[in-house]
């Protein structure tokens, strides 16, 4: 699968440096609307740039687009890379809103190309071996989850912070991916929400050397409070915020009949992974695969790559990627409504297993 790359910010230095090593995937091209970062990222990893995202578009060599862009552009470029005939895979979220997500999945569905979107940190190592306790039993039945993503925002360190307070990203929508695609490929599709959400800072200041000072308007919600309840049944929590300064609660854990299964960190690939059953009076360290556990971003590229090559079902899907948008939008309306919200689309759960 022949792939460009459409946007040469923070997070392509890591898909670059994957997708030029994963089996079945082949860097082709990469883009940005600033060719400056595109030569940059060129010279740094030897894949050839184009001046602009149209001349990546339009390319014959290229079948994948990867969309880098901030959240604001995802679909306007996701769309763009679907009519030009290309499959595409988006950084998250997959859209700003669900309408313009449904137009991804419809545009996807009348041309018969793939749109698909991270995160993929759930096929990784640490959370594939979650899945395969949880199918095998380990915790009984499951009957509740607790998520918790908590910090002070990526202000002090990312040179392009405004995009994190604007529509579209916040902690929800920036990170709250991570943890619901996870909740979804662990556990199944979310059927209802609510939840209460505040804004503890007016702005923020920026701390990368370029910007350093700058204040940051804040658009959204920085701390986000919300229970959900799943199709099965089973209900649980997610808070995520950029207004904590430190925290000691774990990043997420699944409370079956049987015992309690602490997962890692949703937003990487690895371990630990912690179980503790009824009857044992420790924790026991649960060794990982050892494919995937550190940082392979991209692997949901080369999963889809794969998917098409061999008519399978792209885990990190359209449909789930949609999902987990309505789930995050039916949270913050939960929040300035204070009702309940009824979450209609679903998501099969991926097929399981780390990629081989
Ligand atoms: N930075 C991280 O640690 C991180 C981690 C995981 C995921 N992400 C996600 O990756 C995406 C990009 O984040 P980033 O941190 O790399 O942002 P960034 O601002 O560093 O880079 C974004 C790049 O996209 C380009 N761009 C913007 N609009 C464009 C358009 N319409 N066409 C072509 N190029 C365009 C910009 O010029 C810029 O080079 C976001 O969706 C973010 O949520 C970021």
């Amino acid at each position: 699968m022949r792939i460009g790359v459409i946007g040469c910010g923070t997070i392509s230095r890591i898909y670059l440096k994957n997708l030029a090593n994963f089996p079945g995937t082949e860097l082709v091209m990469v883009s940005d609307l600033d060719g400056e970062r595109a030569r940059r990222r060129s010279e740094e990893f030897g894949v050839p740039w184009v001046e602009s995202p149209e001349a990546c578009l339009l390319s014959n060599d290229v079948d994948l687009i990867v969309n880098l862009t901030i959240p604001e552009a995802h679909s306007e470029v996701s769309l763009a890379a679907l009519s030009a005939g290309k499959h595409v895979y988006s950084e998250k979220p997959l859209a700003m809103n669900t309408v313009q997500g449904r137009e991804i999945l419809e545009m996807a569905q009348q041309k018969g190309l793939m749109a698909g979107a991270a995160p993929d940190t759930f096929m990784g190592a640490g959370l594939q071996k979650c899945r395969e306790l949880i199918d095998a039993g380990a915790i009984g039945r499951p009957v509740s989850f607790t998520g918790t993503m908590l910090s002070r925002g990526p202000e002090r360190w990312h040179p392009n912070p405004f995009i994190f307070y604007r529509q579209g990203a916040g902690p929800l929508y920036d990170l709250g991916p991570y943890y619901l695609t996870t909740i979804v490929a662990l556990l199944g599709s979310v059927a209802q929400v609510s939840s209460m959400t505040s804004k503890n800072f007016s702005h923020r200041v920026a701390g990368h050397r370029d910007i350093q000072g700058q204040h940051i308007p804040v658009e959204i919600p920085t701390h986000v409070m919300a229970h959900l309840a799943l199709e099965s049944g089973l209900i649980g929590s997610l808070t995520t915020s950029f207004d904590v300064a430190f925290t000691e609660i774990p990043r997420l854990e699944i409370y079956g009949t049987e015992g309690t299964l602490s997962c890692p960190d949703p937003n990487t690939f690895g371990g630990p992974v912690r179980l503790r059953t009824i009857g044992e009076d420790e924790w026991q360290d649960i060794p990982i695969f050892s494919t995937y556990s550190v940082n392979s971003r991209g692997l949901g590229v080369w999963d889809m790559a794969e998917s098409i090559e061999r008519g399978w079902e792209t885990r990190a899907n359209g449909q789930q990627a949609y999902h987990v948008l309505e789930i995050m939008e039916g949270i913050l309306t939960a929040g300035e409504t204070k009702q309940q919200v009824t979450i209609e689309s679903r998501a099969k759960r991926p097929r399981a297993g780390v990629p081989v």
